[in-house]
């Protein structure tokens, strides 16, 4: 009983009925990409990862956006081909870090997706993301400021999401409970 409460908490304004699109949010390092992927093979869904469709299209890399052009440019970018994503059904998407932070991303999320946030403690983010190399923002940087930064301006965008886990147990279990709360929604 306890955990179902615990579970019940962490859901808001479901209602998946209509919604085949799932999207992942959270900081760089919440394991967007590598849940996203279990999840969408689970389902039996498609999977992108806005990073990397990105990167394909514009056949740059992510740091080769930022530096050659700009971060505003790969904002931009994110705006176009996200909300291009996000037309597919029966997908999962893992969104990059920054993008809830475009209005347009955020409203149409709010619309059309199932949203869930992979929230992992700062702790945690630094050691995965420690050895980073393909992340502009953490590139020559103080990372656990900067990660405090992009927190601070970045959690309550995150907190809105349908569901919220918490990273830090096994893929399976979480894995597992998206799942469950998925199934629930639909009976
Ligand atoms: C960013 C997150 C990255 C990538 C870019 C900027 C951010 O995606 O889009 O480096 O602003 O948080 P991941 O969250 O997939 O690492």
């Amino acid at each position: 009983i306890k955990k179902a409460k615990l579970i019940s908490k962490l859901i808001k304004n479901l209602n998946l009925k209509n919604k085949k699109l799932i999207v992942l949010i959270g900081h760089m390092g919440s394991g967007k990409s590598t849940i996203g992927k279990i999840l969408a093979r689970e389902l039996n869904w498609n999977f992108f990862d806005s990073d990397k469709e990105i990167e394909k299209k514009e056949n740059m890399s992510i740091n080769q956006i930022f530096t050659e052009k700009s971060e505003s440019h790969f904002r931009n970018l994110e705006k176009k081909y996200i909300i291009k994503l996000m037309q597919n059904k029966n997908t999962v998407i893992a969104l990059g870090g920054g993008s809830i932070k475009i209005s347009k991303i955020r409203k149409f999320v709010e619309k059309e997706a199932i949203s869930i946030f992979l929230k992992v403690d700062i702790k945690t983010l630094l050691k995965r993301l420690l050895n980073n190399k393909n992340r502009p923002l953490l590139i020559n940087t103080n990372i656990e400021k900067k990660i405090k930064v992009l927190d601070s301006e970045r959690y309550k965008l995150y907190r809105n999401a349908n569901i919220i886990l918490e990273n830090t147990k096994s893929k399976k279990d979480i894995i597992d409970q998206i799942l469950r709360i998925l199934n629930n929604e639909k009976r």
